[in-house]
């Protein structure tokens, strides 16, 4: 086996790069969604009060994700990952919609849940379900509640997939960031982590961010726009190993 150093790129999305292929980020909604507080429909409080008003709202979401596809952001990000390799390559998204695993990203760490998943209240059994329901709210075969599987305000983040993308942030040489606004945690402290522990840091993202005085690169555009360009770029500095981890 080669004790040669791999170069290794870590990616971290957020809303953004799902923005183009149909699904609104939140910065734009002012607080709601559809009508609807998110204390009513992303808490575990709301579900609490109103399991019925939560699910139908999820239903809404996933009927409308089911329709959308990944878009050039989503499918640059998968062919950098057969280019450089499963093994050096880690993305970790905020987002909940499955659409990087759509375009082909293998062993995606969600953070923050999946539409496309659920788990009873009562077992804590936790299944993929990728159809609607008949019946809201639906119920386990244990004949506990059902809920989505999504990470919720004021709930815990999955610690192993957290302690992964910790792990990712430290040990890349380069750390890409697409479609985040950076004020919510953890996107922030991740980037930090990979500047820190000496990785390059680049943003994709039309506008500024908090994030962007860390970068070493920021392309203002979309991440469906530019993706392509920004792959290509990332592969020439895996070629080149002065470029590599700064300290
Ligand atoms: N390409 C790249 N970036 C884009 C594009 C695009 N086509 N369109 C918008 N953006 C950028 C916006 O400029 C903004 O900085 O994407 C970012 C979206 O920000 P948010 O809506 O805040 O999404 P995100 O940062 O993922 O939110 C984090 O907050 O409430 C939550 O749990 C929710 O996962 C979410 C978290």
């Amino acid at each position: 086996m080669s004790n040669e150093k791999r170069y290794r790129i870590a990616c971290l999305t957020g809303a953004g790069i799902s923005a183009e292929s149909g699904i609104a980020t939140f910065r734009g909604m002012n607080g709601m969604w559809e009508n609807h507080s998110i204390e009513e429909v992303a808490t575990p409080g709301g579900f609490a009060r109103n399991p019925l008003l939560v699910w139908k709202f999820y239903e809404a979401r996933r009927r409308q994700a089911l329709t959308c596809q990944p878009n050039k952001g989503h499918i640059g990000l998968a062919k950098l990952q057969q280019v450089v390799g499963e093994e050096n390559f880690c993305l970790t998204t905020q987002n909940v919609d499955g659409l990087h695993q759509k375009a082909g990203t293998k062993n995606v760490l969600e953070l923050h849940g999946s539409l496309w998943r659920v788990r009873c209240v009562k077992c804590g059994q936790e299944r993929e379900e990728r159809g609607l329901f008949d019946e809201l709210p639906p119920k386990c075969p244990c004949g506990g509640m059902l809920r989505p599987a999504i990470v919720w305000f004021g709930e815990m983040l999955p610690g192993e997939i957290f302690e992964s993308a910790g792990r990712a942030a430290t040990e890349c040489d380069l750390y890409i960031v697409v479609g985040t606004s950076g004020v919510v945690e953890p996107a922030a402290s991740l980037a930090r982590v990979a500047a820190d522990r000496g990785a390059r840091v680049w943003e994709v993202n039309p506008d500024e961010t908090p994030l962007t005085r860390m970068c070493e690169r920021s392309w203002r555009k979309p991440a469906g726009e530019v993706m392509g360009e920004v792959a290509e770029e990332a592969v020439k500095r895996a070629a080149m190993k002065s470029e590599w981890r700064l300290i």
